[in-house]
C-alpha cells in the first residue's frame, strides 16, 4: 500500500525518472522505437512481446511473456499491439483485450501500488473508456489501482524530418487526474497536445488517417482521369504544389499499404454502422484505393498489348513490394496485389526488394538477388512494373534508372511512382 494519494504517488515516481518503472507491450513498429524514445529519460524501461524475434535485439530488456512482471514494480504500462481487421473486415480487438488482461492480472498482483495504463494502439472512438476501462475495473478500483490514458501513436517509419522524438503527441486521460499523469510521462521526451477525453483522441487519429486514405483515393481517381485525357498526372501535382495555399499535394500510386491507411478508417466506418450511419467518403476512397492493383496491371497489359504480346507467359519483374519506400512492412502492400493479378492472369512473376528477402507464406516466390538488378538482367524480362520506389533504387544500383527510363525495344516499364 502507498502512504501518499495514489495519484501523488505515481505522480512523483513519475516525476523521479530514475526509479520510474515502465514497460511496453509490444514490441514492433511502434513499440520499438517508442521504448527506444523513453530510454533517452527513463533508464528503467523495458518490454514484453510473444514473438521471440521482436524480443531479439531490441536495445531494451525485453521478454516474451508476463511472468517476469511478478518481480517487478512496474509503475507504467503502455500497450502497443497490434488492432488488424478480421477475416469480415470488422475491427479485431483480440489483442488489446488479450494484452489489457495480462495487466489486469498484475494489477491484482500489485494489491494497491497504483498502474499507469496508457493505450496507444489505434482504434475506434469509446475503445478505452467502454471495452478497456471494464475490463481493469474488474480487478482494481480507477484513480486507486489504476490510472487510464490513451495517446495514439503518429508514427511515420522512414520519415527523416518528423520523428517520435518531435512530432507531437495527442494525450488523454479517462479523468483529470489520469491526464496528469500521461502529462508527467510523455512531457520530458516528446511535445505533447493535451485533449479532453479519450474518444477525441481516438477520434483525431482516425480523422488524420481518414483525410490522408481519401485524399491518396482523390489523386489516385485524378491519375486515372489524367490518363484518359492523356495528361501527365505528376506534372499536374506537381504544378499544383506550387500554389502556397488551399492545396496539399498527395502523389498517385499502385494503391494504400501498411498497417495504418487501409485499415484505421473500416474501424470509424464499423463503428458508424452500429450507428446506422454509412460513411459515403471512406466507402468510395476505399473503393478506389483497392482497385489501383487492378489499373496498374491493365497498365502492363495495355504496353505488352502494342507490342502484339499478351501477359500470359510473359516473365515480369516487380520491383519493391514494401508498402512504401525504404520500409520492409509489406502489410497490406498493394505490390502483393499487383503480383497476385499478374500471377493469375498466367505470367511468371518476379520480384526484387532490398529490404524484403521472402514473401512466404503470403506468395510462393523468390526474391531476385540484387547482384542480378543490372542492365543485362533487367534485359532478360518481358515487363518491369515499379511498384515501391526504394531509394536504394536510385542510390545503390548504378545504371537502373537509365535501364528503366530509356528501355530496350522489347520491355515494357510501368512506372506507378512517377520517379522515371
Ligand atoms: N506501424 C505504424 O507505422 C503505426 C503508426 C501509428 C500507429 N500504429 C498503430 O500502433 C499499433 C501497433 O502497430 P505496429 O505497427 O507496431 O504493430 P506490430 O504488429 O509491428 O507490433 C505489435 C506487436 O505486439 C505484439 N503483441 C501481440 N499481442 C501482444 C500482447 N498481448 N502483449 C504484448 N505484445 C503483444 C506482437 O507480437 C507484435 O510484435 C496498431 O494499433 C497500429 O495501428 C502503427
Amino acid at each position: 500500500m502507498t502512504t501518499l494519494t495514489n495519484i501523488s504517488y505515481l505522480h512523483s515516481r513519475i516525476k523521479q525518472n530514475l526509479e520510474t518503472e515502465i514497460i511496453v507491450a509490444g514490441l514492433g513498429y511502434v513499440g520499438n522505437p517508442l521504448a527506444k524514445l523513453l530510454m533517452k529519460h527513463y533508464p528503467r524501461v523495458s518490454g514484453v512481446d510473444p514473438n521471440p524475434k521482436r524480443v531479439e535485439g531490441v536495445g531494451v530488456e525485453a521478454h516474451i511473456d508476463y511472468d517476469y512482471l511478478r518481480t517487478t514494480s512496474v509503475n507504467v504500462v503502455i500497450v502497443c499491439v497490434p488492432t488488424p481487421l478480421s477475416k469480415t473486415h470488422e475491427p479485431d480487438l483480440s489483442y488489446i483485450v488479450s494484452a489489457t488482461e495480462d495487466v489486469a492480472q498484475y494489477i491484482i498482483k500489485r494489491a494497491g501500488s497504483p498502474v499507469l495504463v496508457v493505450i496507444e494502439s489505434t482504434t475506434y472512438p469509446g475503445t478505452t473508456e467502454e471495452l478497456i476501462l471494464p475490463i481493469l475495473q474488474k480487478v482494481g478500483v480507477l484513480g486507486k489501482d489504476f490510472f487510464l490514458a490513451y495517446s495514439p501513436e503518429r508514427l511515420d517509419p522512414g520519415n527523416e524530418e518528423w520523428n517520435i522524438g518531435n512530432t507531437p503527441k495527442i494525450i488523454s486521460g479517462v479523468t483529470e487526474d489520469c491526464l496528469t499523469l500521461v502529462e508527467a510521462l510523455y512531457e520530458p521526451v516528446v511535445p505533447v497536445v493535451k485533449v479532453s477525453s479519450p474518444k477525441v483522441a481516438e477520434m483525431t487519429k482516425l480523422l488524420e488517417n481518414t483525410f490522408r486514405a481519401t485524399n491518396v483515393a482523390l489523386v489516385n481517381e485524378i491519375a486515372i482521369v489524367c490518363d484518359k485525357l492523356e495528361i501527365d498526372v505528376w506534372e499536374v501535382v506537381k504544378a499544383a504544389a506550387t500554389k502556397p495555399f488551399g492545396f496539399m499535394p498527395f502523389r498517385p500510386g499502385p494503391g494504400l499499404g501498411g498497417h495504418c491507411l487501409p485499415v484505421d478508417p473500416q474501424y470509424l466506418a464499423w463503428k458508424l454502422k452500429t450507428l446506422n450511419y454509412n460513411t459515403r467518403f471512406i466507402q468510395t476512397a476505399t473503393e478506389i484505393n483497392s482497385e489501383m492493383p487492378a489499373y496498374w496491371v491493365s497498365k502492363v497489359q495495355d504496353a505488352l498489348n502494342e507490342k502484339q504480346r499478351s501477359i500470359k507467359s510473359e516473365s515480369i519483374l516487380v520491383l519493391g513490394v514494401g508498402y512504401k519506400p525504404d520500409t520492409d512492412d509489406i502489410r497490406e502492400s498493394p505490390a502483393l496485389d499487383i503480383i497476385k493479378l499478374l500471377q493469375d492472369k498466367g505470367a511468371v512473376v518476379y520480384y526484387h526488394d532490398p529490404l524484403v528477402k521472402d514473401l512466404s507464406p503470403l506468395l510462393e516466390m523468390k526474391s531476385v538477388a540484387d547482384s542480378e538488378l543490372n542492365y543485362d538482367g533487367i534485359f532478360g524480362y518481358g515487363a518491369v512494373i515499379l511498384a515501391t520506389d526504394h531509394s536504394v533504387y536510385f542510390d545503390q544500383v548504378p545504371g537502373i534508372l537509365d535501364t528503366l527510363k530509356y528501355p530496350p525495344e522489347h520491355l515494357c516499364v510501368v512506372d506507378t511512382r512517377g520517379v522515371l
